[in-house]
């Protein structure tokens, strides 16, 4: 067991040794009713899944593996706000833990020395115009074994262990990514605005003033990425000077 500060967030936090995956799980008592803010950990995932329809490595004791279930009064579309919510409140808390450079790799990456420390996966269940649930999948590595990753990822992915102060467990972190999401969570309930989150992901942007690479299905354009919009949207600006907001998924990172 954590004890939380909190009130909403981690206010039920369910624990298994061993699962397919959190967020699978996740949804599975969404569905039956689960209150937001309930969050489910394991020590390690049998199947856990990344972007893309990608697999998540999550050997036991490596890493932080979470999904926590939210129930915001948003549209669909606006769901990548819950991103960029979640991506600023763990650049807060791992920056509590090391001096190095903990960086967002928009939308859903966080970065230490330019490789992956942590990825995001969120998921929703919705209707045209009302969303039911979103389960937000959390994955740090902590202290990976780099033997036990694909080898196409291997090299970008880093533990958070290589540059920590000192020796902290996966349970104090846990407790600091709760407590910052929280903040910045119910500060968007009561606001309506992701204002504060999107201060904190441009401080730490690893995209604002790189050139990125818009992808659609037959071209590949080289923008700059110049801000993050109040939507969680990359607005980039383009060699001809035409400025336009451009979603996740249509956008490739150069240099990272
Ligand atoms: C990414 O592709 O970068 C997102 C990775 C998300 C991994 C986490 S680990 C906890 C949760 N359960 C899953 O199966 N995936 C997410």
């Amino acid at each position: 067991s954590i004890d939380m500060k909190n009130k909403v967030i981690g206010k039920e936090i369910i624990h298994f040794d061993s699962i397919d995956s959190t967020s699978n799980h996740a949804k599975a008592i969404a569905l039956e009713g689960a209150e937001e803010g309930t969050v489910v950990i394991a020590e390690e995932q049998t199947k856990g899944r990344g972007r893309l329809g990608r697999s998540w490595v999550s050997p036991k004791g490596q890493g932080i593996w979470m999904s926590i279930i939210l129930r915001p009064d948003i549209i669909p579309t606006h769901a990548m706000k819950i991103t960029q919510i979640v991506a600023a409140a763990i650049t807060e808390a791992l920056r509590k833990f090391t001096k190095d450079d903990v960086l967002i790799k928009w939308p859903n990456d966080i970065v230490l020395h330019k490789k992956k420390v942590c990825g995001i996966l969120t998921e929703m269940s919705a209707e045209i115009d009302k969303v039911n649930f979103v389960i937000v999948g959390i994955g740090v590595n902590a202290n990976m074994d780099e033997t036990l990753l694909p080898e196409d990822v291997a090299d970008k992915a880093v533990s958070l262990a290589k540059y920590m102060d000192d020796d902290i467990s996966r349970k104090e972190i846990v407790k600091e990514i709760l407590y910052e999401f929280e903040k910045l969570y119910m500060d968007f309930i009561e606001s309506r605005s992701i204002e504060k989150s999107i201060d904190i992901c441009r401080q730490y942007s690893a995209t604002l003033n790189n050139t990125v690479r818009i992808i659609s299905r037959d071209s590949e354009v080289k923008a700059r990425a110049i801000d993050l919009s109040e939507e969680g949207e990359l607005v980039v600006e383009y060699e001809d000077g035409r400025v336009e907001k451009v979603f996740s998924g249509e956008v490739s990172v150069r240099g990272l």
